[in-house]
């Protein structure tokens, strides 16, 4: 089969797996040669490990210091689909062969995390192969709708802003248009649904769940992840859905600081950097702030991409010498660079110059679109695109 990209709208209908592969390897190699992390963690949940966060977290920790053995939750289309898998299903399948070559424990359970039937294999593989404990619990899903756990029915997040519509532009990724839009307010409804989708209630419902069966180390932690960014997002992202169910999240993290300190351990929300993940290339309006945003950072040679920020979060943050570093709402932050002034007043004046014309120059909309492909194993130089790929050598009896 021959595989090239197709986008729809900001989504990626198919996957390379030679370029999963390449972007895994990559990721490890950056933190193989990084300052590592030193007391780090050595049982690991992350639960949404197969792209972003999640799988920067579980490479950050496996192959940048601490050598930890992880075992990792994502809800993938496999190999059999039309069109092969997706690209979380070959990071997963590469990582795993990383970490089998290096002596480290990779478990990749597929299967939807919102499930009971999910979080008893999670118990299970902790019995089996973790000793019955975990000593930190990464809380990494990006989703659009969660099933509500009494009734079954699906709440769906709607991300929009909050009691006022708002004149936006949209970037298409599948072909590289510019178009207005007014991005209407939400009604309480759709603000519920996504508090409900994107909020702490199921990262909480997971920490009882593992608490119940007895599955948390002494001193776990656990972190989940979170974006404020600065003024000029606030009416698309912390005033709007998104905003409200992240200010939920952070909520959560005392109550579960709390729950934890039973143990030494702890809970905390872990404020990032904007990043072009499957995720966030979702979010309505976002994009011509990202592209500023990058064109800047990397001129100022402050860029980061998941996998630094979360190798700097688990070496120099939550796992560091000395106490951990959390600003005055309990928070830890990972933003400050994206937050520098310096950074700010250039990005809003790139964002006021920006239009339909010129926003492919005076932005990184190059940078930002490469990035997008390369999550996808696609615009790898190292990879012939026309040679046919062999989807069979991943369909094994088990998948
Ligand atoms: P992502 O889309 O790259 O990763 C999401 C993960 O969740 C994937 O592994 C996916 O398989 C998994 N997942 C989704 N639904 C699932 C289900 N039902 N069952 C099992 N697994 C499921 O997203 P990203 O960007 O890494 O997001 C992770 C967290 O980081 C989110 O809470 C997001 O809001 C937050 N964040 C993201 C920022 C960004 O710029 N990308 C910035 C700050 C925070």
């Amino acid at each position: 089969m021959i595989i090239k990209p197709i986008i729809q709208g900001m989504v990626a209908r198919s996957a390379h797996p030679h370029g999963c592969e390449q972007a895994v390897l990559d990721q490890i190699e950056f933190v193989k040669a990084a300052k590592p992390i030193t007391d780090g963690p050595k049982r690991v949940l992350i639960i949404g490990a197969s792209s972003g966060f999640g799988l920067a977290s579980r490479i950050a920790l496996s192959f940048g210091g601490c050598e930890a053995d992880t075992i990792g939750i994502s809800l993938e289309r496999d190999p059999k689909a039309k069109g092969g898998a997706s690209a979380g299903w070959y990071n997963n399948y590469y990582f795993k062969q990383q970490a089998d070559i290096a002596g480290r424990l990779a478990i990749n359970i597929d299967g939807d995390a919102f499930s009971s039937e999910t979080r008893n294999k999670v118990i299970e593989a902790i019995e089996t192969y973790f000793e019955g404990e975990v000593d930190l619990i990464i809380y990494s899903l990006a989703t659009g709708a969660r099933p509500n756990p009494e009734t079954g029915e699906l709440w769906r997040s709607a991300i929009k802003p909050i009691g006022q519509s708002i004149n936006s532009n949209l970037i298409s990724l599948e072909d590289d248009t510019w178009s207005d839009v007014i991005l209407e307010s939400a009604n309480e409804e759709e603000e519920q649904a996504t508090i409900k989708v994107m909020g702490g209630e199921d990262w909480e419902s997971w920490i009882d769940t593992l608490i119940n069966s007895e599955s948390v180390a002494q001193g776990c932690q656990t972190i989940a992840f979170s974006y404020v960014g600065p003024e000029v997002t606030h009416p698309l992202y912390l005033d709007g859905t998104l905003g409200r169910a992240k200010i939920d999240l952070h909520q959560t993290s005392h109550s579960l600081n709390l729950k934890l300190a039973n143990y030494s351990g702890g809970a905390y929300a872990t404020v990032c950097k904007a990043l072009v993940t499957k995720a966030s290339v979702f979010i309505p309006g976002l994009t011509p702030y990202m592209i500023a945003l990058y064109k800047v950072m990397k001129q100022k040679g402050l860029h980061e991409g998941c996998i630094q920020q979360m190798q700097r979060l688990y070496r120099d943050n939550l796992y560091s010498e000395n106490h951990i570093p959390l600003d005055g709402e309990r928070l830890l932050r990972i933003d400050d660079l994206e937050l520098k002034p310096s950074v700010q007043t250039e990005v809003s004046k790139i964002l006021s110059e920006m239009t339909e014309d010129n926003f492919k120059e005076i932005a990184d909309y190059q940078g930002f679109k490469s990035e997008f492909l390369n999550l996808n194993g696609f615009n790898y130089e190292t990879i012939d695109y026309d040679s046919p790929v062999n989807i069979d050598k991943f369909v094994t009896p088990s998948n």
